[in-house]
């Protein structure tokens, strides 16, 4: 999975390592508080704004202006305050749309307007109406009046992945040679395969007409649990920009999510070769932020930032922990935002975790003491889901943890 011919021109090296940059690119404000339980008003999104420059992340994908009163306000909010990251806007091929966008955005330090028209035949029979031609006349003639108001413009071919693939390279090469400087592949139906990316980038990269000058970029949607992984065989083929939110939140199943392409390019650079400017260990605690501004906590099991994510209960596992963690940790906690490795005990633990627990805790009992100890833990294991410090501290005086 190497990149053999990336457009150098737009994908500067990353400051220090001599790797390509990929951009992050999140939607969370947008695509993914557009999911029914993530919706967020105007002072919820500014404190997300907040965390995600400071996150790192590239561009910051505030909203959609002609959606609502609210939308644009919150917008135009996150123009006015958020200075580091690219702030972009989301809108359809049409005048209406395309002023909102230039208004919202007017305070922004650096803008960004995000086009976008439907390229599958069908979403062009019956969504749009729209021949193959009126299509691309129509994304030529809004790139055109969005370069009016943008330095910056990028246009999204909507369900890019259903899209004949000569045709997707027409309508690239044509909204290039109109002036937009990102191109963006969304699976907005999350249907494609990380192999049939790959090749669908690759393809891209080879006939799209002017693919030095943009950025090709992708926007993967989770239907079928694939999101990462095509995000991943995207940037594996060339793409320099991957479009995605924390949590994974989005439509139906939702985004990729960020937190886990981050991870995987990090922890695999070796096979994918590029870096992002994310400060890896903000990601937990910017999860969490998002968790407390909509109501939806973290699943427990969720990778990366999940309070699961580096928890470990089982005996065999603990046992491998206290000796080496990378027996079964391929990230450090602490890269990620969290303080440390937690050895949960519970009754798939074993007599070392306990013995070191106990050791944590101030006690060293003998070998027949840890046997006795031992068996009730177990007992008392069975009937709690978890053991707390409280209920090793009163086995280990002999009271009843219970009582
Ligand atoms: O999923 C999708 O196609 C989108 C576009 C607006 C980029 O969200
Ligand atoms: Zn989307």
């Amino acid at each position: 999975m190497t990149n053999d011919n990336p457009p150098s021109d737009v994908t500067p090296p990353a400051a220090g390592t001599g790797r390509e940059r990929v951009r992050i690119f999140d939607t969370s404000l947008r695509d993914g508080e557009q999911a029914p339980g993530f919706s967020m008003g105007r002072a919820a999104k500014l404190r997300l704004a907040h965390a995600l420059e400071e996150l790192g992340v590239d561009v910051l994908e505030a909203g959609f202006p002609s959606a609502s009163d609210g939308d644009f306000e919150a917008v135009q909010a996150i123009a006015r305050e958020v200075r580091r990251p690219i702030v972009c806007g989301l809108a359809r091929c049409v005048p209406g749309d395309i002023d909102a966008c230039a208004r919202a955005l007017a305070p922004a330090a650096k803008a960004r307007i995000h086009l976008f028209l439907a390229t599958s035949p069908l979403h062009r029979e019956f969504k749009l109406g729209m021949s193959r031609e009126q299509v691309i006349e129509n994304a030529v003639a809004a790139v055109r009046n969005a370069c009016r108001h943008f330095d910056d413009v990028e246009f999204s071919a909507e369900d890019a992945i259903r899209t004949e693939p000569d045709y997707l390279v027409e309508v690239f090469s044509a909204v290039i040679a109109a002036g937009a400087r990102t191109v963006n592949v969304p699976d907005t139906v999350g249907y494609t395969t990380p192999a049939e990316m790959y090749e669908r980038v690759r393809y891209l990269r080879e006939h799209v007409h002017g693919i030095d000058q943009a950025v090709l970029s992708t926007h993967c949607h989770d239907d079928l649990g694939l999101a990462v992984a095509n995000s991943l065989a995207a940037v594996a083929a060339g793409a320099r920009q991957v479009e995605c939110t924390i949590g994974g939140i989005g439509e139906r199943a939702g985004n990729a999510s960020l937190e886990e392409i981050v991870m995987a390019l990090a922890t695999r650079a070796e096979l994918f070769g590029v870096d992002t400017g994310i400060d890896t260990r903000k990601l937990y605690p910017t999860a969490r932020l998002l968790g407390q501004l909509t109501g939806q906590p973290i699943a427990r099991n969720k990778a990366v930032v999940g309070e699961n994510a580096f928890a470990h209960e089982s005996g065999i596992h603990q046992h491998g922990m206290l000796k080496h963690r990378g027996t079964y940790e391929i990230m450090k906690p602490e890269d990620v935002g969290f303080s440390r490795s937690q050895l949960v005990l519970g009754k798939h633990s074993g007599r070392h975790a306990l013995r070191e627990r106990l050791a944590a805790l101030g006690y060293a009992p003998d070998e027949a003491q840890l046997d006795a100890i031992f068996t009730r833990f177990k007992t008392l294991a069975d009937r709690k889901r978890e053991v707390f410090d409280s209920d090793l501290e009163a086995l280990a005086v002999g009271r009843d943890p219970e009582a």
